[in-house]
């Protein structure tokens, strides 16, 4: 019941919470900005997309290499299945919100916009301006952040069953050190 579990190290913890924050702010930035057209700029919302959209993808990438040079705390005791199921789920959304904002980078170089990390930091183009398969990208990009805030919601029910069913302190791992 409320034993005390070794929790995840404090970077990863800043991560995980520092990220959740950022999304927060990206997908309503991404709901609201105006429709992207054939022949729209990258400007107001859109460039704000951009900008959080990058920083997303650069902090996700500092906290893979992060989180893979480092064990993660033992697993709680639960049934085998439960366990595959998290490490998967967790496994497809460090890819996930890497693959994403690639897709979008991707849409944004097709539409021979420029993009910058932070606004300031100019990345190589992915895509060659006006190549079909960079527009449709587009639309892979749209699909994939709807099926992934799926994802964080079945992560959330997940953690919510864990703290109001089996009280087994999952969510204090992510929150706080473990103290002796
Ligand atoms: C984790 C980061 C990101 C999230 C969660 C995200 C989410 C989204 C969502 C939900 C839409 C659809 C908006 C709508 O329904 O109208 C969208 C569109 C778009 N995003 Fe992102 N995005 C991210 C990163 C990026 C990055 C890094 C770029 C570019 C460098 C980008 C460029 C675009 C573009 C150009 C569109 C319009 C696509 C089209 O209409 O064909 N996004 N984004
Ligand atoms: C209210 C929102 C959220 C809650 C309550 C929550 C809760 C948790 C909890 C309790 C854990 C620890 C799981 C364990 O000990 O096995 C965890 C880990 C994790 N969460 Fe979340 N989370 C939230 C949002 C997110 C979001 C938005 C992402 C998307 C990037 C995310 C990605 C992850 C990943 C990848 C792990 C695994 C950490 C690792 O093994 O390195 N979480 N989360």
């Amino acid at each position: 019941m409320h034993r005390p579990q070794p929790s995840y190290s404090a970077p990863t913890r800043f991560f995980h919470w520092a990220i959740f924050i950022l999304l927060l702010i990206e997908f309503p930035i991404a709901w609201t900005m105006p429709d992207v057209r054939r022949d729209t700029l990258p400007h107001g919302l859109i460039a704000w997309h951009i900008f959080f959209g990058t920083l997303i993808l650069a902090a996700m990438l500092l906290r893979v290499l992060w989180r893979a040079s480092r064990r993660a705390p033992p697993e709680l005791p639960m049934p085998k299945w439960q366990a595959v199921a998290a490490k998967f789920t967790h496994g497809l959304l460090y890819l996930g919100f890497i693959v994403l904002p690639l897709l979008g980078w991707m849409n944004a170089s097709s539409r021979g916009w420029d993009v910058k990390l932070l606004g300031l930091i100019p990345l190589p183009a992915l895509s060659p301006s006006g190549s079909s398969w960079g527009h449709e990208m587009g639309d892979v990009h749209q699909a994939v952040a709807i099926g992934l805030l799926v994802l964080i919601g079945l992560h959330v029910l997940a953690t919510a069953y864990h703290e109001v069913v089996l009280r087994d302190g999952t969510m204090r791992r992510i929150l706080v050190s473990w103290r002796r």
